[in-house]
């Protein structure tokens, strides 16, 4: 079959609140991507995922991008980014509308979409997306497609995930001013899920936990249609920064010290090895034990666990996850966070890596990279759905009308 995606280009940028990371890819079918080039720079203009020092990220997204644009020689324009961070709200709604002419078509989901979208959202938010999680036709309830079916009355039942108007301007201004176009915004993990989960899991049931440095950001998948969502602002540094206040080191320490020998579940402790570290003063090292770190490193991790788990105790969101929960992000790299998710969650849980194709080997497999690798399987999902039900002069105008997501309609 020849490939009719051949040259088109796609770029992602993951501002994290460690690091950026820049990747180019060259779109080789409906659902993947050929990586081209991998551009990365350390990020200090974030806290909690959210741009708080502008000049310093745009230092490091124009570090990032040039380094990319060096390796893949291409020359970036323009690029989706990724979105976290606590202003990140998320809820239910729904609307109905009539079938005008007997069958449902384009224009009636159009319209139904839009009615569940028509509602108050708290000031200072704006829409992100939209994503359909069911409709209903007359009587009969939990239609993944109505496109065709016959009936009087649709109904949709949506996921609205809203942003602070400022957090994405800020966001878009940043990768402006580093003379990058932002072509979409999606909610970070969104993206991941994208790249860790299989279609399996998203039909059968699951949810994914993408523990950054900055936030841990969590959705729930069923029947292929996203069901619920959360950013949690507790992730690696905060484990960090307790290592360096608890042993009294420096944060680069602590941080060597979390990834070296750091461990969040004490069923795990083989050996009560000595750790040689330095301290915050001066030259001197000094030695701790790994059961101290447990003890600094655990009561976090719980703390983290337990919001998941009240969440979906409180949104009964337990039968949804019929195949458990995928960690990813950097945090998940933390050894015995999947043991202690099995424990406090009472369900299956796997680390979940990018799921790449046709790529350089080893490149990027590392759930670091979910977000950025997801970002780019997100983009070409959505144009090939657009394009799929969306064609001729009608889709023109639906697509013109609801410009900012469309796309997340099927
Ligand atoms: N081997 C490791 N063990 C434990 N933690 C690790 C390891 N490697 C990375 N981390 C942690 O992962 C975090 C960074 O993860 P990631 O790159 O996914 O975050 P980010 O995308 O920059 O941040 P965010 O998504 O929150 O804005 C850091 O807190 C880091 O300490
Ligand atoms: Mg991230």
């Amino acid at each position: 079959m020849a490939n009719t995606f051949l040259d088109k280009i796609v770029v992602s940028i993951d501002i994290g609140t460690t690091k950026i990371c820049v990747l180019v890819a060259k779109q080789i079918s409906h659902d993947e991507v050929q990586i081209l080039a991998i551009g990365k720079a350390p990020s200090h203009g974030l806290k909690r995922g959210v741009v708080v020092d502008i000049a310093k990220t745009i230092q490091s997204i124009k570090e990032a991008v040039k380094e990319a644009e060096f390796i893949s020689g291409h020359k970036i324009e323009s690029a989706v980014v990724g979105i976290s961070g606590s202003h990140i709200l998320s809820f239910n709604s729904n609307g109905a509308v009539p079938i005008k002419k007997g069958d449902v078509r384009e224009f009636d989901i159009a319209n139904v979409i839009a009615a569940a979208k028509a509602i108050q959202i708290p000031e200072g938010q704006q829409i992100l997306h939209v994503l359909p999680q069911y409709y209903s036709i007359d009587s009969q309830e939990k239609i993944q497609n109505p496109l065709g079916m016959y009936g009087i009355r649709l109904e949709a039942q949506v996921h609205i995930i809203t942003g602070s108007v400022a957090s994405v301007q800020n966001i878009v201004r940043c990768c402006e001013m580093t003379g990058i176009k932002v072509t979409d915004i999606i909610l970070e993990q969104l993206a991941s899920a994208d790249a860790v989960l299989n279609k399996d899991e998203k039909e059968l049931g699951v949810a994914v936990l993408d523990i950054g440095g900055g936030t841990s950001d969590f959705a729930v998948y069923y029947h292929d249609s996203i069901r619920h969502t959360m950013v949690i602002p507790i992730a690696g540094n905060l484990f960090t920064n307790d290592i360096a206040i608890g042993l009294q080191t420096t944060i680069n320490e602590a941080e060597r010290i979390k990834q070296n020998y750091g461990l969040a579940f004490s069923k795990l402790l083989m050996e009560d090895d000595e750790i040689e570290m330095e301290m915050v003063h001066g030259e001197q090292k000094f030695t701790t034990k790994k059961s101290l770190l447990l003890k600094i490193i655990e009561p976090r991790a719980e703390e983290l666990l337990n919001i998941v788990y009240d969440e979906i105790k409180k949104y009964n969101l337990k039968s949804f996850m019929t195949t458990g929960l995928v960690l990813t992000g950097g945090g998940s790299l933390l050894i015995g966070m999947k043991e202690l998710a099995q424990e406090i969650l009472k369900m299956p849980v796997r680390i979940g890596l990018p799921k790449t194709q046709n790529i350089l080997p080893g490149s990027l497999e590392s759930p670091i990279y979910s977000t950025g690798y997801g970002l780019l399987i997100h983009t070409i999902k959505k144009q090939d759905r657009t394009i799929e039900n969306l064609n001729g002069p009608l889709a023109a105008k639906i697509l013109l009308r609801m410009k900012s997501w469309i796309s997340d309609f099927f």
